[in-house]
């Protein structure tokens, strides 16, 4: 079938809505029609060139919801008409990540996924006959796209594609923070770095778990104030003395759970260094750049602080993200406050200016 798409030819310019082929999904893949998708920073460094494992031309997009249209054989977990949110991080159920309840980092597809193919080595996007590589296993800014049943969480029908669409990154890695990766306790105080769509959901995750306190640390007060809608109690603006304001508003012993989520290696290690002595654990959860390392002076971890990476949250996406989405459903969780600007596919560059200019938090493709 021929589909539009929004192509990355070269690193550095404006992405380019085509039109391609996409093939029939194969065996163990299904055909997803989108119905909306989230402007992800992952998007924007793989198309600046920065990502080192980069490649192009390839569609971007891993932030999706849409619909089931058709399944290929052997496929018994999602049927036409199922309403799906798209996972960059699959989860097979079978390989010896998934039965272990410590990772959620699945084994099955990875290195076909990082080539840009689907499991079986090939694509089924192409144009003129070229084959065009798949990016994160998911290419969502297209009309369609075909993905592996293991990559696809089913969700409540009820909920609206254009705001479910987040917990297929941003959203859910922020929230899965707190809850699967630090499994914050109840009545505990913590503090989030960042108050961008990641940090905004470990705030949530926080609150979910009943923490009692909850610092986010920001350079916007805008972004602030919004993370004190979705559950911060004390706001602060970040700097090089936020380690001193910390320890001073914590009794001078530190917070039980820090979370990075702004990928600055500086601020990751004010994350360490703000930790509570005995027990504070650090959790990592922005991306810092290419060959960047964290600084930390053991001392902080000889007394008993630690660190904790976290990745798409430790969230097993087809166990986990229509647990989120029913959460949302139920009105534990404001979705609507994040999304921040609606585009169309053929706007795809402008969501990109927006997160240049930190405007608002999540841009949504409404392909509708
Ligand atoms: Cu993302
Ligand atoms: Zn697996």
């Amino acid at each position: 079938m021929k589909i539009r798409a929004a192509v990355l030819e070269e690193f550095g310019a404006p992405l380019e809505v085509q039109e391609l082929e996409l093939a029939e999904p194969k065996a163990g893949e299904v055909l997803v029609r989108l119905v909306a998708c989230g402007v992800c920073h992952t998007d924007l460094y793989t198309a600046s060139g920065a990502d080192p494992s980069g490649y192009s031309p390839t569609v971007l997009g891993h932030e999706g919801a849409g619909v089931v249209e058709v399944v290929g054989d052997s496929v018994t977990d999602v049927a036409p008409g199922d309403h799906v949110v798209t996972l960059f991080s699959p989860q097979c159920r079978e390989c010896e990540h998934c039965r272990d309840h410590r990772t959620n980092l699945c084994l099955a597809i990875r290195e076909q996924q990082n080539q840009g193919h689907l499991p079986d080595g090939t694509t089924r996007l192409s144009r003129d006959g070229e084959p065009i590589r798949h990016f994160m296993g998911t290419s969502t800014f297209a009309e369609c796209t075909v993905m592996p049943e293991i990559a696809l969480a089913k969700i409540d029908p009820e909920a609206p594609l254009d705001r479910a669409c987040l917990f297929a990154c941003g959203l859910s890695t922020g929230i899965g923070a707190a809850l699967n990766t630090a499994k914050v306790a109840s009545g505990s105080t913590c503090v989030v770095f960042g108050a961008g769509m990641v940090g905004l959901g470990a705030v949530v995750g926080c609150r979910l778990q009943g923490a009692e306190r909850i610092i986010c640390v920001d350079l916007s007060g805008e972004r602030l104030a919004l993370a004190r809608s979705h559950g911060a109690t004390d706001e602060m603006l970040g700097g090089p003395d936020v380690v001193e304001q910390l320890l001073e508003l914590t009794g001078g012993l530190g917070a039980d759970y820090t979370f990075e989520a702004t990928g600055n290696v500086n601020v990751m290690r004010q994350a360490v260094e703000s930790a509570r002595m005995g027990w504070g654990l650090a959790t990592m959860c922005g991306v810092a750049g290419k060959g960047e390392t964290l600084n930390v002076v053991p001392r902080f971890l000889i007394t008993g602080r630690r660190i904790a990476g976290s990745s798409f949250g430790g969230v097993k996406g087809r166990d986990q993200v229509p647990q989120f989405v029913d959460m949302y459903l139920a009105g534990d969780i404001d979705v609507d406050a994040f999304v921040s600007h609606k585009l169309t596919l053929d706007d795809v560059n402008q969501g990109f200016e927006l997160m240049e200019a930190q405007d608002g938090i999540r841009s949504v493709i409404d392909f509708a």
